[in-house]
């Protein structure tokens, strides 16, 4: 098939999906536990494509920015590698959970060492491990330049408003950091590093601006719009690993089963998946399934996957 041809079809199937999706939009659940995040429109849809050759391909709400929440894991963990390498995997595991984002049961009996990065206590680990040396004032400016830099695109901004709403109301979160603390587990205070986690969490951006920041992890670590090397092959390889086993939490096999694709989810409705050597993909729809993953996002990118052949399978 012509590049040209492959173009045109990757649009035809960005429209297909999104006209056969539009009876069933708002279908779901919108998270309320987050009260800013209960705001939210759920009959929004988004989705879009960049390719590792350089073409975006867009459709619905593609430019309208949502709360990314939990797809921030992944650029908060590239930057932990970056910093500290390997060294994280004394802190934090790299095993599904096979329990809920959320859940405080297997701390317990680990030594408060979470399973792995993606889960809300493993990410409060990695926040807590590149806190060292800065203010937590310092670090989100980092985060926020980092991820402005993988999307090549300085407007992206971190929602207060949400950052605001989750720390008057993540008890839970608040609950899991004084429980790793207790096990010795935490280096800076709980409030310090849940002010990072919570406005990392918060980062605002739209489908084209989130397929954009994962691109380097479809192109073998580098971006290959602006030429920015972000990590090795290697590193973006293991990434993509950590993504297909844990981005969906207890929901991660049913993900692999039917997608094919690393992918990682957010409740704010938000999923970044990646094609390995083809492309980034970002898919938006508020209402969740009950593992808290976005249900039309999950199911648009199973259509996706099957049009395109482009499981890893
Ligand atoms: O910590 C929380 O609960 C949220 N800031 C993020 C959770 C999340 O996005 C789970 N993903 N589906």
């Amino acid at each position: 098939m012509s590049e040209q041809k492959a173009q045109q079809d990757l649009q035809l199937i960005l429209d297909d999906i999104h006209r056969e999706l539009a009876p069933r939009f708002g279908e779901g659940k919108v998270a309320d536990y987050i009260p800013q995040l209960a705001r939210v429109n759920p009959r929004h849809f988004g989705m879009a494509i960049v390719t590792t050759d350089g073409e975006l391909h867009r459709v619905g709400d593609a430019e309208v920015p949502f709360s990314i929440q939990s797809v921030s894991k992944v650029f908060t963990l590239t930057l932990a590698l970056g910093k500290h390498g390997e060294n994280i995997w004394h802190r934090v595991g790299r095993e599904p959970s096979g329990s809920a984002f959320n859940s405080i049961v297997q701390l317990e009996h680990e030594g408060g060492k979470p399973r792995n990065p993606f889960i809300n206590a493993g990410a409060i680990t990695i926040s807590d491990l590149i806190l060292a040396g800065h203010t937590p004032k310092e670090l989100i400016g980092e985060i926020v330049r980092f991820v402005r830099y993988l999307a090549d695109d300085e407007t992206i901004v971190i929602d207060h408003e949400v950052a605001r709403s989750e720390t008057a109301t993540g008890f839970r979160n608040l609950a899991l950091a004084n429980f790793m603390r207790s096990f010795g587990r935490l280096d800076h205070p709980a409030e310090h590093v849940l002010g990072v986690y919570f406005h990392h969490c918060a980062l605002a951006m739209t489908c084209s601006q989130l397929a954009k920041a994962g691109l380097f992890l479809a192109a073998g670590g580098s971006n290959p719009l602006t030429g920015h090397s972000v990590v090795s092959r290697q590193r973006a390889r293991r990434i993509n690993a950590l993504m297909l086993t844990s981005g969906h939490y207890d929901g991660s096999g049913d993900f692999a089963y039917r997608v094919g694709l690393p992918a990682k989810s957010g409740v704010g409705g938000g999923i970044m998946a990646i094609a390995p050597g083809k492309a980034s993909i970002a898919v938006w729809s508020p209402g969740l399934n009950e593992n808290g993953n976005s249900l039309l996002g999950s199911l648009a990118l199973e259509m996706l996957a099957a049009r395109t052949g482009w499981s890893v399978f």
